[in-house]
């Protein structure tokens, strides 16, 4: 009855009372929600480039109840309901706001939950501010751009949970005051700066589920005490320089189901302890260089066990041995694992495999019709001695997204099948296959990068339609035939097809491509004058190359148009007429710009490297790197019927590296603007009629290291500096009409020496010139192929979800994909 009465009493009092008691959230939190709103605003008018809309702060409003604010979250059990959780995660969507507009933010003390991800702001993490929350369990800063360090504050968080600092710039080592934080149970500081060792009291963390320290600069050893984190679950070290061995206490942590020791510097074997991990799903111990011993077969044994990469080790393969997998893998690498004899058998069981490399081993045999039939998503075999021709089922599975097989000995035709195919990637370069490519290949509907190179195959390439997605195609040293492909998609960046037997002309469509940035087609057999069109190819164009064609008449004016061009290669043609003087109006050449980073700037998961542009350099031929094409700005004319004078606006192109306009008619004298070439390493200028004196301007160019001049009607003093009285080589001048100088050896008797042309030609047997230039038959190097798709393909598991803006690319690209 007493109970009664005192429970209806108390309702009475919820009714009337509580309503009024908590109407609105504590005022002086209302304020500084307030506050924080205004400077958030303030800052990103002043810093912002593009407005951010703030979705949600729209309801935060003087006058109403903050606890019914958007992003805001109240204590509904407590009369005076503080504000405990804020969720402010991807509010600014670009520039930058500074770290500073959070202290009033940090003044609410009742806070538990404080999510500021993906917010652009920057400047370091204001300490101080955390001292008064003494409830705060979780704090998400991550994808901003914090700098600094970690600010000693945070480590008395007692009541601290979660700490996600990941994706920052912050620096500095971590603390061993980490120990404090009793109740840590995620520690997340991925992609950081983060230096120094991993604290040793790490492992006084006895609530720790998940430590994530990946991708920062870690070093010295993996601390003993990691062994003490018996709840661990996740253990990512990624991407560090920790060094020494595994410990072999890592065994202990009996919960473990990720282990990510993956590309750092670590050595000795695989710990045996590992075995005891029976909830282990994913093993990563890609890329150490340094682990080696024998890869122990009880990894297969492994129920859960689903993702193991051990590729780029010194690890053996037992031969002898034989695997039983009792787990069904999902993702695979045994790169350079020493794999011999033929792909193993018992992957036959292994039916969920999504990714299989098995690249840089001595694997022989043919391709197995029961691997073309797994299903899988991404297969790499690139770098063994496999042979035999490829089964056609290959192309008929559903799931094939990427197919690597370069560097191998495969034959025969490429399979009619391939048009039935969905991949993404096929790479198939340097084997052995012939005949002619399937006319269906053009019908691959998500194909973005072909690479056949240095194959046998022939024909005609086939005709790709408009609606080709294909972005990079690399056709060349193979002996294809006929008109030079021109019909592509809009999608095409690079095209590769040097070292073939195209002819014709130059075809005109090559100018529907807006995204063209490297057209390669030396060494073919293309004939007919430069076209005047060429003016309005893409102005992304950066490397054009046709050397060593049959190509005729003069260089158009129009080409000045081709503003980002950084290579450009007409040497070895048949070019007549004088050197267009519009050359020296080319944007890309005159301002030392990095070229655009990516030739594939819509494929933001991907880093793929394909043959390199080849080029005469320094009297070899050099592949130059795509990246660092900008390093590599060059015009090469030589070996054509250029006639007239070098125009003088040549010595506009102020970042270019070489010039070679040998073997020409050119004739009148050096401009003396030559010498603004500050950025020039070779100057081949050999082999034509110039006359009159070297400009003394030449001896500006510091950087020079390679001088051709013979062969010319030069005379007079050859200019001194310390870079050119290096360049003392007699055949650097030779056949000349009394040249004299320090740098030959022949003194000048007089200020000014006379021509003297007859005797110069007698001369020309005695310094005749030998062609060193096309040395190197070997000058294309294949970059190695590093490429990953998240989901399929990956070197990693994809990263925790990024959320913000950054990431939008990535969000592009997949569903480009799907
Ligand atoms: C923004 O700029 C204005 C004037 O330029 C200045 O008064 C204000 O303090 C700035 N606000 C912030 C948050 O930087
Ligand atoms: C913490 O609380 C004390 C006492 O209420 C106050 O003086 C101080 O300003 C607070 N610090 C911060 C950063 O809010
Ligand atoms: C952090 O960034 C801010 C703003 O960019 C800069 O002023 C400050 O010097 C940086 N601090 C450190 C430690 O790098
Ligand atoms: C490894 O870390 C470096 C910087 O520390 C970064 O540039 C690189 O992209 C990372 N590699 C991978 C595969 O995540
Ligand atoms: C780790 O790096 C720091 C600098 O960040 C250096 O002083 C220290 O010697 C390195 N330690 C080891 C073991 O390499
Ligand atoms: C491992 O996980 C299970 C289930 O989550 C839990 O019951 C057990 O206590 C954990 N073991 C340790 C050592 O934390
Ligand atoms: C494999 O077996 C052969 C002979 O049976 C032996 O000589 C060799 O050492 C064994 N290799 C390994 C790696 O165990
Ligand atoms: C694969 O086959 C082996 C025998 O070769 C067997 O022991 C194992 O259980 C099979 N594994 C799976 C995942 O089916
Ligand atoms: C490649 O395979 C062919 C047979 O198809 C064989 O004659 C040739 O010797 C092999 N080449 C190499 C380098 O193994
Ligand atoms: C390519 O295959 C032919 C026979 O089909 C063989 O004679 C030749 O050696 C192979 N080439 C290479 C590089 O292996
Ligand atoms: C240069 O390009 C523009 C468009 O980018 C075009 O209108 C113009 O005709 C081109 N010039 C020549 C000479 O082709
Ligand atoms: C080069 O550009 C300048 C200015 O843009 C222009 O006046 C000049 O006519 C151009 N020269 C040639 C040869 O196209």
């Amino acid at each position: 009855m007493l109970n009664l009465c005192l429970l209806s009493f108390f309702l009475v009092f919820l009714v009337f009372f509580i309503p009024q008691i908590s109407f609105s959230c504590p005022q002086d939190q209302l304020q500084s929600l307030l506050e924080f709103k205004n400077l958030l605003t303030q800052n990103i008018k002043n810093h912002s480039t593009e407005p951010s809309t703030l979705e949600g702060l729209e309801t935060w409003r003087p006058n109403s109840d903050c606890c019914k604010w958007q992003l805001v979250r109240c204590n509904s059990r407590s009369p005076t309901r503080e504000v405990i959780d804020l969720n402010l995660h991807s509010l600014v969507l670009s520039g930058s706001v500074s770290s500073s507009i959070l202290r009033p933010v940090l003044r609410i003390s009742s806070l538990v939950t404080l999510d500021l991800s993906s917010n652009f702001i920057q400047g370091e993490i204001p300490g101080d501010g955390f001292v008064n929350l003494t409830r705060f369990i979780s704090l998400d800063m991550s994808d901003n751009n914090f700098n600094g360090s970690i600010p000693p504050e945070l480590f008395s968080l007692k009541t601290l949970q979660r700490l996600d600092l990941s994706s920052n710039v912050i620096g500095g080592t971590l603390s061993g005051d980490i120990k404090n934080l009793k109740n840590l149970q995620e520690l997340i500081l991925y992609e950081n700066f983060l230096e120094g060792e991993i604290p040793p009291e790490i492992g006084s963390l006895p609530e720790l589920r998940t430590l994530t320290l990946r991708q920062n600069m870690f070093n010295g050893s993996i601390p003993l005490s990691v062994s003490e984190l018996r709840k661990l679950e996740t253990l990512d070290l990624q991407n560090n320089s920790l060094s020494f061995e595994i410990p072999n206490g890592i065994g202990k942590l009996v919960n473990l189901s990720t282990l990510s020791l993956s590309m750092n510097k670590l050595s000795g074997g695989i710990p045996s302890s590992i075995q005891n991990l029976e909830h282990l799903e994913t093993l990563e111990l890609e890329n150490n260089n340094g682990l080696s011993g024998e890869i122990p077969f009880w990894l297969f044994s492994l129920h859960k066990l689903k993702i193991l990469r051990l590729g780029g080790n010194n690890l053996q393969w037992n031969k002898n041995g034989s695997v039983y997998a009792q787990s069904k893998l999902t993702h695979l690498s045994l790169k350079s694992c020493g794999l011999e004899g033929k792909i193993p058998d018992w992957l036959k069981n292994q039916t969920s495999l999504l990714f299989l490399d098995l690249s840089r081993n001595r694997l022989e045999g043919s391709f197995p019709k029961w691997l073309a039939d797994l299903d899988i998503g991404t297969i790499i075999l690139s770098d063994n001695k496999l042979s035999g021709s490829l089964p056609p089922s290959l192309f008929q599975s559903m799931s094939l997204s990427v197919l690597a097989i370069s560097r191998n000995n495969f034959s025969g035709q490429i399979p009619d099948t391939v048009g039935e195919t969905s991949a993404m990637i096929l790479m198939l370069s340097e084997n052995n296959f012939s005949g002619s490519v399937p006319k269906s290949i053009s019908k691959i509907h998500r194909l973005l990068l072909l690479d056949l190179s240095k194959n046998r195959l022939s024909g005609e390439f086939p005709r790709f339609g408009p609606e080709s997605m294909l972005a990079l195609l690399d056709i060349s040293s193979n002996e294809f035939s006929g008109e030079v492909p021109a019909f592509f998609g809009s999608n095409t960046i690079v095209l590769s097809m040097s070292q073939n037997n195209f002819s014709g002309e130059f075809p005109p469509d090559f100018t529907n491509l807006p995204l063209l940035m490297h057209l390669d087609l030396h060494d073919n057999k293309i004939s007919g004058n430069v076209p005047r069109i060429i003016s309005r190819l893409s102005s992304s164009l950066e490397v054009l190359s046709l050397r060593n064609n049959s190509l005729e008449g003069s260089i158009p004016e129009g080409i000045s148009n081709l503003t980002s061009l950084k290579v450009l290669d007409l040497s070895e043609n048949n070019l007549d007429g004088s050197l267009p003087s519009s050359l020296g109006n080319l944007t890309g050449m005159r301002e030392s710009l990095p070229s655009s980073s990516s030739p594939l700037p819509f494929m933001f998961s991907f880093t793929i490297e394909i043959h390199d542009l080849a080029v005469n350099w320094k009297n070899s031929k050099q592949g130059l790197a795509n990246r660092n094409l900008y390093l590599y700005t060059l015009i090469d004319l030589s070996k054509n019927k250029l006639l007239g004078e070098i125009p003088t606006s040549f010595g506009n192109l102020k970042s270019l590296k070489l010039l070679n306009l040998s073997y020409n008619d050119i004739s009148g004298s050096i401009p003396q603007s030559l010498g603004n070439l500050e950025k020039v390493e070779i100057l081949d200028l050999s082999h034509n009629n110039l006359s009159g004196e070297i400009p003394q301007t030449l001896s500006k160019l510091i950087e020079l290291n390679v001088l051709e001049l013979s062969n010319n009607k030069l005379t007079g003093r050859i200019p001194e500096s310390p870079q050119l009285d290096r360049l003392n080589d007699p055949n650097i001048y030779a056949n000349n009409n009394k040249l004299c100088g320090v740098q030959i050896q022949v003194p000048c008797s007089t200020p000014i020496q006379q021509p003297k042309e007859k005797d110069e030609e007698e001369d020309e047997t005695m310094f005749s010139w030998k062609a060193a230039v096309i040395g190197c038959p070997c000058g294309f190097i294949m970059a190695v192929v590093v490429m990953y798709v998240v989901g399929y393909f990956s070197g990693s598991p994809p990263p925790p979800p990024r959320r913000s803006l950054k990431n939008r690319g990535l969000k592009k690209s997949i569903s480009l994909f799907s």
